[in-house]
């Protein structure tokens, strides 16, 4: 069919639009542009016909025809299921492939990440992780770890005290007593958290700070796995040959009890001014769970032993990244995280 005539042109509308209402496939949608909208389609060719007008027709002819164009053109763009049938070719407005605008997005705070990071490594031998309360009873954050009232060894830890007999924990040591407490023999499990203690704020402590908590029970559990484990863990998150050094110190709740230096992973021993020119960083305490601490939660001391290690996540954060004061850590200063 040719059209020639403004009327001729309400025909052809009728005929797209019926043809348009029927679209229900992607393929169909495809079909329409190209027959009515491609550049050879129906819509376009009626321009071909204008140069064989009078000035007048060309006029009211021309008009018509672009209306009509631009009526099927507005309908098929607009459709619902464009969006589902992707961008057409006669959509120039829309292109896919640009990238997206930036959208700011926040990261993980450092101290979150030394967490994870330690976390992991013990998951990855068999640990599964155990939390516990930060209010928390004198019992178990001191009586149940072999400290009763009159024992020295609580000054060691200065301790905000909410009544007589309820504290802000001053270690995550309490939460091994619940685990014990609730788990039968063997158990393996680490127990990150935070802990507070009433110390003169600086650039070296804080009145709050992290700690992970580590503790595994089962027959026969020697000090040399205790080695072996605590060996394996630093060779895995500061360097694969790294060294540690133990060194015999005191806990209430452990016995023996040590501290435990790796070798200064940026210097490797050499000396500098992040080891203090030793060579060696601190980074953990640990020991054999004592007798007293098993028979405070249930476990026969003569059948079972285990060990208990405890580090700060800050002290390990700020050896880890080089950071001079323990502050930073919680002024939430964007510079600073970012950084992270
Ligand atoms: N709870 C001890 C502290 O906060 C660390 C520790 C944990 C030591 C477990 C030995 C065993 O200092």
């Amino acid at each position: 069919m040719e059209y020639k005539t403004v009327e001729s042109l309400e025909i052809l509308r009728k005929e797209a639009t019926a043809e348009f209402e029927a679209i229900a496939s992607e393929q169909n949608a495809e079909n329409f542009r190209v027959k009515y909208l491609g550049k050879k389609g129906v819509l376009r060719d009626l321009m071909k016909s204008l140069g064989a007008m009078s000035p007048e027709d060309r006029k009211t002819f021309g008009a018509a025809a672009n209306e009509l164009r631009a009526d099927i053109e507005g309908r098929f763009n607009d459709a619902p299921w464009q969006n589902k049938t992707g961008a057409s070719s006669t959509d120039a407005g829309f292109d896919p492939t640009l990238p997206g605008y930036p959208f700011p997005s926040g990261s993980l705070h450092p101290l979150m990440k030394i967490r994870d990071e330690i976390r992991n490594i013990f998951v990855s031998m068999g640990f599964s992780i155990a939390y516990g309360p930060e209010v928390e009873s004198d019992y178990y954050n001191f009586q149940a770890l072999n400290m009763p009232p009159f024992h020295p060894a609580r000054d060691m830890q200065d301790t905000f005290y909410i009544d007589e007999k309820t504290v802000l924990r001053t270690h995550t040591s309490p939460v091994q007593i619940r685990v014990m407490e609730n788990v039968k023999p063997p158990i393996r499990a680490i127990m990150p958290g935070r802990v507070y203690r009433n110390e003169e704020i600086s650039a070296r402590s804080y009145c709050l700070f992290h700690q992970i908590e580590g503790l595994y029970v089962d027959e026969n559990v020697s000090f040399s796995d205790l080695k072996g484990t605590l060996l394996a863990f630093s060779r895995r998150f500061f360097d694969e040959k790294t060294h540690i050094k133990i060194r015999p110190s005191y806990f209430p709740f452990t016995e023996p009890s040590v501290e435990v230096d790796v070798e200064c992973f940026l210097c490797k021993g050499k000396g500098c001014s992040i080891c203090k020119q030793s060579g060696w960083l601190e980074i953990l305490g640990a020991g054999m769970v004592h007798p007293n601490v098993f028979k405070y939660c249930g476990i026969d001391p003569e059948k079972y032993t285990g060990f208990a290690f405890g580090m700060g996540i800050e002290r390990i954060a700020l050896l880890k990244y080089g950071i001079d004061d323990i502050r930073l850590f919680y002024e939430n200063d964007a510079r600073f995280l970012k950084q992270f």
